[in-house]
């Protein structure tokens, strides 16, 4: 079953954001990744209005989904802020025209130059140890600035998702342990400091999660301690719950509620703000995933084909782990189909795999699908976040093109990258020139 945001034409082509998905693959050759302009912006609004109706509320779209500047340029356009976790990934932020004052900076390793950057700009940062702590507070007093912190609570909630990409629970190396009274002492630390501003709180605990309840816990779990600050003097100026709502990936996975997980989470919110007589707390999220994901999809050639009797066909595409690594890396799902054979059957029990010369190197395994002859093309779904982002150039591939689409028009927004691309940090020492 295709997402509503996708069609079929009179030829059997996959339509994405009103373009022919082959004749795409014509003009700009593959693999290609395409985003579909619309869908993010329906995708930010859904979320907005599920939580805006109820709350104050920010989005600070997380760029290491997607951090591709027209990417980030459309988010900025409606109003979004942003999750950045590196410099450059600030730099690009401010190049989409979002204001600092609109971005957390969030990670478990932010160095000096990177804080100076974010201080300079206004950025809120998301402290995740003490050390850092120590470090914000110098360089805000060198440099005259008030620095706006906030700290990453680990509230110990168990997401049901992949292990690498669970990030709250005690013993993941992020943010500081709320039941040993880490995270109190943080906020008092902090409290003593001069050029010191606390503005927030904050937490994340991980991704692709398609279940309201583990958000409900973390915003209970989070409001305890905003609780227990209030009855230390220390007033915030917003509750950050991080990112990590999913996105449906197999045919079979539902959509997340999301006037569920809003109404579920802005009440216990509500509640602890309500019994404990504190003032409506801005309430922020870092929606990566849900954002992007379904706006981008990947498009690859068919070029050579296997048969081996008994065993499912194989089909080698033009893109592979290099390209998207999330099924190499984390078993992921990403739903295949033939773009240019939509209306066919899928009765081929076939095995995807990238041109790259590991076995792990595959990006479905027996998929249902029309028969696939050399030239055809495949689509892989669900790419919009974490594909290009985490791409790499194994084998000296270059990275693939992405393409943004809207109302049948498309433009480049990333070009190929080029031989000379691949190359063109290498160095060669004296002796061997
Ligand atoms: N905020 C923080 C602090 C994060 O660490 C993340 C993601 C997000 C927000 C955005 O999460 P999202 O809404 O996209 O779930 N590479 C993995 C995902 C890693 C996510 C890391 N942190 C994947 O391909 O599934």
């Amino acid at each position: 079953m295709l997402k509503s945001h996708f069609g079929v034409n009179r030829k059997g082509h996959l339509v994405c954001g009103g373009v022919d998905t082959v004749e795409l693959c014509e003009e700009f050759g593959t693999p290609l990744y395409v985003m579909d302009e619309e869908r993010i912006r329906e995708n930010y609004r859904r979320f907005l209005r599920a939580f805006g109706r109820r709350r104050r509320v920010r989005l600070c779209y997380a760029l290491k989904a997607n951090s591709n500047s027209a990417v980030v340029r459309v988010l900025a356009t409606e109003g979004a802020g942003a999750d950045v976790s590196s410099e450059n990934e600030l730099r690009i932020a401010l190049g989409a025209g979002i204001p600092g004052e609109k971005m957390v900076f969030n990670g478990n390793l932010k160095t000096e130059g990177e804080l100076r950057l974010a201080l300079r700009h206004g950025v809120t940062i998301n402290i995740d140890c003490f050390q850092e702590l120590e470090v914000v507070g110098r360089l805000a007093e060198k440099t005259g600035r008030e620095a706006r912190v906030s700290f990453r609570i680990n509230p110990d909630v168990k997401a049901p998702t992949h292990p690498y990409i669970a990030t709250g629970l005690r013993e993941s190396k992020f943010g500081f342990d709320v039941k040993s009274g880490e995270a109190l002492e943080a906020y008092r630390r902090a409290k003593g400091m001069r050029n010191v501003r606390i503005v927030g709180i904050h937490a994340h605990i991980g991704s692709q999660i398609l279940d309201p309840s583990p958000f409900v816990e973390e915003a209970e779990k989070v409001m305890e301690v905003v609780a227990q600050l209030r009855e230390l003097g220390i007033e915030l100026e917003f509750v950050d719950l991080g990112g990590g709502v999913g996105i449906p990936y197999r045919p079979e996975e539902r959509e997340v509620d999301l006037e569920e997980l809003a109404r579920r989470v802005v009440s216990t919110v509500e509640r602890v703000e309500r019994e404990r007589g504190m003032h409506e707390h801005l309430l922020v999220f870092e929606p990566g995933r849900y954002l992007v994901g379904d706006a981008g999809i990947l498009l690859a050639r068919v070029e050579y084909t296997k048969e081996r009797k008994g065993l499912p066909r194989w089909i080698s595409l033009d893109a592979g782990m290099n390209a998207l690594i999330r099924p190499a890396l984390y078993g992921a799902y990403h739903h295949i189909e033939l773009a240019n054979k939509m209306n066919l059957e899928n009765d081929t029990l076939t095995n995807v795999a990238g041109p790259l010369c590991e076995s792990g190197d595959f990006l479905g395994k027996e998929r249902l699908l029309p028969r696939a002859e050399r030239g055809d093309l495949a689509v892989i779904f669900d790419v919009g976040a974490y594909g290009l982002s985490m791409s790499n150039q194994h084998t000296a591939k270059p990275r693939p093109a992405m393409v943004m689409v809207r109302r049948g028009k498309a433009a480049l927004v990333r070009r190929r990258e080029t031989f000379r691309d691949l190359t063109r940090l290498d160095l060669l020492p004296p002796w061997l020139r």
